[in-house]
């Protein structure tokens, strides 16, 4: 059993983490501690009275008659408005009245076996009832008759940990929430960092640590999307934290919209995170009777390290929050025509470039933008989601079919969630996209989005992409998104966008169970864990120079899988002078996630050709181990030069990828330590033999080349002994 209860405590435990809290005098849920597994029979209890202080009473509330225990020093699971505690609350309410005080008291928790669904919801789950537990903890508030369900489930073997909170509406008042927050962590002490995943397009999710110091550090998104500036990530990391050693506390939001996520260092020496939907804006209307549902928060701690909580991360979300046939599956070398083409092509030019993708032995030929309504560029025809017979009078079926007959899959783009202005969609329905009345409808990109909050347009959605999946054998959906929110109506659209787009991608998911669905987001703006459990692979960004690349997978990888992270060879024209060096370095840059080209591949010279036959089949000869191995992250991009690492899961074959950023002409020397290998086998790398252990501990040294953009790939093959044989 992962859960206990015993004498006012729950011990939450995993294989290697334990996360306990009790009830406090009947009021409050108490956070106790959150770090390496602790036995079971451990009693904590004892802290929240250890703090014998004599704070001054007039500004701090104390809680018992002698003065002895506050407010302000007790760590909580869950944080209310009104009663003195002043840090970042986890809920806010308005009630009927107009007040906007809550005084929640413990009502008492189950326990059982398994993981619930969220209802609407992404989140992760069991496969089956043994492989979690859940605890729901019930607070209620007396007046209001509001109920606050907490939810803790524990994956033991993933050493993962969920929260959300579900609020109920169990009383006979209108209450407006102003704040639902899914999880609130106290954290004894204030010696941390936070650790974020910032960006902007062409440049997503570069890790940045922040000191929390005594102020609130908040990560967020007011853009309707997770969105490329801020991903629904944090870390608290303790000072000494590094890749490889030192306390780290993940929490990754599994939600596409609007969030926040924020760390507060209070005046008394402890640090709250708080994390869930952004309260900006936020008035969410609850009926007596209604239910209203937070996302899921998962918590990660590792004492080894943010590599420790990366690999933790990457393991639960490939396995159990991406779903589908595809999830365990080897993902399809891609050739997409977008950065060969633009939108200028025909049905001859595509079937060119699919053809030479044969050859090279890809697997999956994409049609991205451009085939569709009147649509030559830009400025017209999303939503009119009907074939340019113009540009393929054969129709998608032609071009499926032919593809077919190459020995490739075919997929598709779509951006369902957008309309032009000009467009057949518009001119039917202009009260279909998100406005506000007597203001100016913004334009991005000459583009509108579309209302999901509104039952008819998700369905009109729903009902216009299968018509297209039906019409040919289409087997992937690149699904885009190129733009956020403006003149949003109300302050509940942004959520209730997110609901409606969750119930269509989860209608075509379930309707379309072979067709592999990749999220897009203009570029990696929308790359996040809700998205990744409708659609188990996402376009990581809209850059695909390598070096930019380097920086863009490494940060992306403190959270998500390299499964997950679609990653093409891009167009190597720019690099005129050295077509083929530069084709190396895209090319071991893309194979270190889920690989494909993004080019017009009937460009490629006779030779390039060669190479690029000799890259994929590469790649498939080392794609179990980047897709479903462990990762390392050996040195960062960041610092100069990178150098990832994969082992896979059956601990056979173990892959470097080296990478030089800068000339090193007469440069210093480089060395590398693998990790993840069993120190006591031998691998096989270029004719050569190491120790498992040689090559951890001595390491490896990097040839240094003269020329930036140098490095290597390196398979190591395990040599099995006749010990392991038998
Ligand atoms: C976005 C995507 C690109 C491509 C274009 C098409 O920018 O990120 O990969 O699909 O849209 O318009």
């Amino acid at each position: 059993m992962s859960i206990k209860y015993h004498n006012g405590q729950f011990h939450l435990q995993t294989k290697r983490v334990s996360y306990i809290f009790s009830v406090y005098r009947g009021l409050y849920l108490t956070h106790l501690y959150w770090g390496a597994r602790l036995e079971h029979g451990v009693d904590l209890t004892y802290l929240p009275e250890e703090f014998i202080f004599s704070r001054a009473n007039a500004f701090h509330v104390p809680l018992d008659s002698e003065n002895r225990v506050f407010l302000s020093d007790l760590k909580l699971e869950f944080s209310v408005v009104g009663g003195g505690d002043y840090r970042v609350p986890a809920f806010h309410a308005r009630y009927g009245d107009g007040s906007t005080v809550s005084e929640f008291a413990y009502g008492g928790y189950q326990i059982y076996r398994g993981k619930k669904k969220l209802r609407g919801l992404p989140a992760t789950y069991a496969e089956n009832a043994a492989e979690a537990q859940t605890l729901e903890v019930t607070l209620r508030d007396a007046l209001t008759g509001l109920k606050a369900v907490l939810c803790y489930s524990v994956f033991e073997e993933y050493d993962v940990i969920t929260r959300n909170i579900r609020y109920e509406n169990a009383g006979a008042g209108e209450i407006a929430l102003l704040s639902a927050q899914s999880a609130c962590v106290d954290f004894y002490g204030k010696e941390y960092n936070l650790l974020h995943l910032r960006g902007d397009w062409a440049r997503e999710r570069y890790p940045e640590v922040l000191s929390v110091g005594r102020g609130i550090v908040t990560i967020d998104s007011k853009r309707g999307m997770s969105g490329h500036a801020h991903n629904p990530f944090i870390a608290l990391t303790a000072k000494n934290a590094d890749e490889n050693s030192g306390e780290v506390y993940g929490f990754s939001l599994v939600y596409s919209g609007n969030f926040s996520m924020s760390a507060e260092g209070d005046s008394c020496g402890g640090t709250r995170v708080t994390a869930g939907l952004n309260p900006f804006g936020f008035d969410w209307p609850l009926a007596p009777g209604d239910v209203f549902q937070t996302p899921e928060v998962v918590m990660v701690h590792s004492g080894e390290g943010i590599g420790g909580m990366s690999r933790v991360y990457h393991r639960m979300y490939r396995e159990r929050l991406c779903r589908g046939k595809y999830r365990d599956a080897p993902r399809p070398m891609v050739i997409n025509n977008w950065e060969g083409t633009g939108f200028d092509f025909d049905e001859k030019k595509l079937l060119d470039i699919a053809k030479v993708g044969a050859e090279i032995g890809l697997e999956l030929f994409v049609l991205d933008d451009g085939w569709f309504g009147a649509r030559g560029g830009d400025t017209c025809s999303l939503g009119d989601w009907h074939v340019n017979s113009a540009k393929l009078p054969n129709g998608l079926r032609g071009v499926a079919d032919a593809v077919n007959g190459m020995g490739m899959k075919f997929g598709l783009w779509f951006e369902p969630e957008m309309v032009s202005p000009d467009s057949l969609l518009y001119r039917a329905h202009p009260d279909w996209c998100v406005f506000a009345e007597g203001r100016k409808r913004t334009e991005n990109r000459y583009q509108l989005v579309l209302d999901l909050s509104r039952e008819e347009v998700c369905e009109y959605i729903i009902g216009a992409v299968s018509e297209v999946l039906r019409s040919a054998n289409i087997e992937y959906v690149k699904w885009d998104c190129n733009r956020n929110l403006t003149e949003t109506a109300d302050q509940t659209q942004p959520h209730k966008y997110m609901l409606g787009l969750y119930r269509v991608l989860e209608t075509l998911a379930e309707r379309f169970p072979n067709v592999l669905f990749e999220g897009c987001g203009g570029g990696g703006g929308r790359f996040d864990p809700g998205m990744l459990y409708y659609m188990p692979q996402t376009w990581t960004s809209d850059n695909t120079n390598p070096i930019a690349r380097l920086k863009i997978q490494h940060g992306t990888s403190v959270v998500y899988p390299p499964i997950t992270m679609a990653a093409h060879i891009g167009s190597i024209d720019t690099g005129r002078d050295c077509r083929n060096a530069f084709m190396d370095v895209c090319a071991r840059v893309a194979m270190a996630g889920n690989f494909g080209f993004e080019m017009d591949l009937t460009r490629l010279s006779a030779a390039e050709r060669r190479q690029a036959a000799e890259i994929a089949a590469r790649y498939k000869h080392l794609r179990q181990t980047v897709q479903f191995g462990d990762f390392y992250r050996l040195e960062s991009p960041f610092d100069g030069g990178a150098a990832w690492e994969f082992v896979s899961a059956d601990g056979k074959q173990a892959v470097l990828f080296t990478y030089q950023t800068q000339t090193a002409l007469n440069g210093e020397s480089r060395r590398v330590f693998l990790k993840g290998l069993s120190p006591s086998a031998s691998y096989r790398c270029n004719g050569k033999v190491y120790s498992g252990a040689a090559l951890a501990r001595a390491g490896i040294g990097i040839a240094l080349e003269a020329y930036e953009y140098a490095g290597e790939v390196m398979v190591f093959e395990k040599i099995e002994s006749e010990f392991e044989k038998n």
